[in-house]
């Protein structure tokens, strides 16, 4: 009798992606409001990979609110927690972390994620920052006289560290869903190799 071999049913480019990934994490970068949260968790369900919020983490390690560190410790000591945090969820992947908008800036940070993770950076400009950000006043670098110039600030300060991210999304008001596919379809064609091998309409939000 000869052997029937049963056709292989296509892999999802989902599956793809973490197959390829192994033990690297998706690394979500960027401005506060660019919305590495809402993403990130929507990201990880697509992919079904734990989501991790670094915030949240800091937040736990220190028993502690993200103001209150600023407020008791000062920011020195909440970049060295979240430098130690990150180091340790990077540890732990893979899974898909969302990190606070400074964590990047730091060198040794950069390295750990390039080295374990693959980064997305949501880039967001200045006005939907700003209309993202007024929805919470819990974030301690904006109790400024004048926000916007701060973030505006911010702004000019941190894209030209974050453009070193793997990959840039352009953060914008549509649904969630189309930025989440966007980063799934960019993120194939970085972990499975050549871009553009998968058709955008093969994504099952789109
Ligand atoms: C910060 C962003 C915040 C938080 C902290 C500092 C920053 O996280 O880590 O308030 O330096 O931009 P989000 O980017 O999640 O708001």
């Amino acid at each position: 009798m000869p052997e029937t071999v049963s056709p292989a049913t296509p892999a999802s480019p989902e599956a793809e992606i973490t197959a390829a990934l192994g033990t690297r994490s998706v690394v979500l970068i960027g401005m506060m409001g660019a919305g590495k949260s809402t993403i990130g968790r929507r990201l990880s369900a697509r992919l079904r990979l734990p989501f991790l919020d670094a915030d949240s983490e800091i937040e736990a390690a220190a028993s502690m609110s993200i103001p209150d560190i600023f407020e008791t410790h000062g920011e020195p000591h909440f970049r060295n927690g979240e430098a130690r945090v990150i180091a340790r969820l990077l540890d732990s992947g893979p899974a898909v972390l969302a990190t606070g908008g400074g964590a990047f800036m730091r060198e040794d940070t950069r390295a750990r994620i390039g080295a374990k993770a693959v980064s997305i950076w949501l880039k967001a400009d200045l006005d939907i920052i700003m209309k993202r950000v007024k929805r919470r006043a819990d974030r301690p670098l904006l109790q400024t006289a004048d926000p916007a110039a701060t973030v505006g600030r911010l702004i000019s300060e941190r894209e030209p560290v974050y453009k070193s991210a793997d990959i840039t999304i352009l953060s914008r008001d549509v649904p969630h869903e189309k930025i989440v596919d966007e980063c799934i379809y960019a993120l194939h064609g970085w972990v499975c190799g050549g871009a553009g091998k998968l058709a955008s309409n093969t994504l099952s939000h789109s």
